[in-house]
């Protein structure tokens, strides 16, 4: 995209031109981007304005979530959740700069084939990771396994996409966050539904609440259902 294009949608260009990055993904919100920043592997994630919003409204809006996002990020971290670290924050261009992980999302590793055993100690890392941000009071709010990645390296996993993360203690919140990513196993990945009986296994073994969070769980799972039924 071209800083003129850029600047037809009302944008402020970031420090890094995104003109010398390359465009990873464009969700709803944002747009991802891969460059260098200072020599580094980086990811620019910069929210874009939304034309039908008002103008200061959307604005307001932009800058709360990308503030929200941040401080997410970085709760994430304090309680030792692996997350990319971050570099720096441009409120104006909407931007966040932050590690690149060099690695794969859990998605592609499951469509690219993996053994039983292997889903299990990658469903159990995961569920181990959301018994700690859970008992911190995180929740993430987009739990898919595209935002899961794993260091090719190290093959740490890492958690990233806080954009829509909240802090709540209540069982009900994380009890949704964990829905959605039965939703995800059930739907994208049919074949790998024994990972997600690791996650929970290890998600029971390591928070201290599993018991409210899994009751709220089977309430949350009886709402679903009924709501597909009624359609
Ligand atoms: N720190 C990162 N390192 C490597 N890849 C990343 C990183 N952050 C995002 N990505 C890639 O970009 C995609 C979109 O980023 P994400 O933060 O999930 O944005 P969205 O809110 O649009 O889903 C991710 O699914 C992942 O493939
Ligand atoms: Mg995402």
């Amino acid at each position: 995209m071209s800083k003129d294009d850029l600047a037809k949608e009302g944008f402020l260009d970031p420090i890094i031109s995104t003109a010398s990055c390359q465009l990873l993904s464009q969700g709803a919100e944002a747009r991802v981007w891969s460059g260098e920043f200072l020599g580094r592997p980086v990811i620019l994630k910069q929210r874009f304005k939304k034309k039908y919003r008002h103008p200061v409204l959307d604005k307001h809006l932009n800058h709360s979530r990308l503030k929200q996002e941040v401080r997410s990020l970085l709760k994430a971290r304090k309680l030792g959740i692996p997350t990319p670290v971050l570099y720096d924050v441009e409120l104006e261009a909407s931007t966040i700069y932050m590690e690149r992980i060099a690695g794969c999302s859990v998605k592609e590793l499951l469509k690219k084939g993996m053994s039983p055993a292997d889903r299990h100690s990658l469903g159990r890392k995961i569920g181990q990771l959301l018994a700690t941000m859970h008992d911190g009071s995180l929740v993430h709010g987009d739990l898919t396994t595209s935002n899961m990645l794993v260091r090719s390296d190290s093959q740490d996993l890492v958690m990233i996409d806080f954009g829509l993360s909240s802090i709540s203690g209540l069982a009900e919140d994380k009890a949704v966050d964990l829905y959605v990513l039965e939703r995800a196993f059930n739907s994208a990945h049919a074949t790998s539904v024994d990972m997600y009986d690791a996650v929970l296994e290890a998600y029971k073994q390591h928070s201290r609440q599993w018991c409210p969070t899994l009751n709220k769980l089977a309430d949350v799972r009886m709402r679903g259902r009924k709501r597909v039924m009624v359609g």
